[in-house]
């Protein structure tokens, strides 16, 4: 078995994001259409194939984990999943144990599960909020409730653990606001990050009219805020580029998939809630796991699938954002299936 992931341009893959349910109780604008389909049940893997492949994946040299969906705590009995999914953080062989178990959510149900998140070993988790005005964010998020989401992040804070906001940012929807989410991130000790939107499967909505350049933004924020650049390599080899808010001490974090490059460092890959594997965010390539579970695989079976299309992941993802015509470009499928 190979004891790490390196794929062709020499990146060691040691982050996994699992996402665990393409459902949702949002339908945010930018992720989904009013009348999304979601998939049939059988389609989606079980908690148990789920838990066989983050073991193979940590025994292949996987040391991060972010749950994500759609929504992960909406689906049924995540709880006793994230729990046992926690047990990999303790594993005794230092090698094949996990480092770090996150999740990214919308806040919904937080309240109800800060508490079991820390006992499972999650200490970080990312919370989406686009604005902090109850009828935009009803307004961005179709069906989400401003009130339910901010007692989770209470929640959250309240049982200890760090919080980093999510915020896309979008021309003409919520860029009034960063002022105001940064000084209010400063106050409940969050981060922040922006995001800039990605054109992901259709929506319903133009995506093209409310892309804004997160430079633009930085350079606005600058003339209020200092903002200290934190060095790439101090951070970890996410998308987001970070640099540190002297004013509250806090970090503010750029993702700036459309504007700018960061796949030189990617370090991850993805687990659809079908099981299959995507080696980039921005490609179709990748393995399907499922037929091969349901098959009858053996675990070398799997590490070799794993091993195979890693040994394809592309050197970067290629959003295009046509400058003269103002369109983005990208895969077919929603970010809900894949996780982002
Ligand atoms: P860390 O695990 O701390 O690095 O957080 P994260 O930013 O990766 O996680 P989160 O789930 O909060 O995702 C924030 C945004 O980053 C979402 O819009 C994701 O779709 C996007 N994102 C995450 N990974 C990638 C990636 O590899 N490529 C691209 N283009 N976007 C990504
Ligand atoms: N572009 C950018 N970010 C997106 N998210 C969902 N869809 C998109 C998109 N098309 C964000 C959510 C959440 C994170 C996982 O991904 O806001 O915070
Ligand atoms: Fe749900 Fe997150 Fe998509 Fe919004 S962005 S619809 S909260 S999965």
């Amino acid at each position: 078995m190979l004891s790490s992931l390196m794929d062709p341009a020499g990146r060691r893959i040691s982050y996994l994001r699992l996402s665990v349910t393409d459902r949702c109780d949002m339908r945010c604008t930018y992720c989904m259409s009013e009348t999304m389909t979601f998939l049939p049940r059988a389609e989606v893997l079980d908690f148990e194939e789920l838990l066989r492949l983050s073991h193979v994946f940590v025994g292949h040299g996987v040391r991060h984990l972010r749950i994500t969906g759609g929504e992960p705590l909406v689906r049924k009995d995540i709880g006793s999943f994230l729990t046992e999914l926690g047990t990999l953080l303790h594993r005794p062989d230092d090698a094949g144990r996990l480092r770090e178990l996150t999740l990214t959510t919308n806040g919904s149900r937080l309240a109800g599960f800060a508490d079991l998140l820390v006992r499972a070993g999650v200490r970080r988790i990312n919370v989406s909020l686009d604005s902090l005005d109850a009828e935009r964010f009803a307004r961005i998020t179709r069906r989400g409730t401003l009130a339910t989401t901010l007692e989770g992040i209470r929640a959250a804070r309240l049982a200890g653990l760090a919080v980093r906001i999510n915020t896309v940012a979008m021309a003409g929807v919520n860029d009034d606001e960063f002022d105001a989410m940064l000084a209010w991130c400063g106050q409940i000790g969050a981060d922040l990050c922006l995001i800039e939107t990605m054109p992901m499967g259709d929506t319903g909505v133009a995506r093209q009219s409310s892309y804004l350049p997160l430079s633009d933004v930085r350079a606005r924020l600058e003339k209020r805020w200092t903002l200290d650049t934190i060095p790439a390599a101090v951070a970890a080899n996410g998308p987001a580029r970070y640099v540190r808010v002297s004013e509250t001490g806090q970090r503010l974090g750029f993702i700036t998939p459309l504007s700018h490059n960061f796949c030189s460092t990617c370090n991850r890959v993805r687990l659809s809630c079908t099981g299959r594997l995507y080696t980039c965010l921005g490609h179709e390539d990748g393995a399907d796991l499922r037929s091969l579970l349901r098959g009858g695989a053996t675990d070398r079976d799997l590490n070799d699938a794993i091993g195979a299309a890693i040994a394809r992941k592309p050197a970067r993802h290629d959003f295009l954002l046509e400058r003269a015509t103002g369109q983005v470009m990208g895969p077919e499928r929603h970010m809900s299936v894949t996780g982002g």
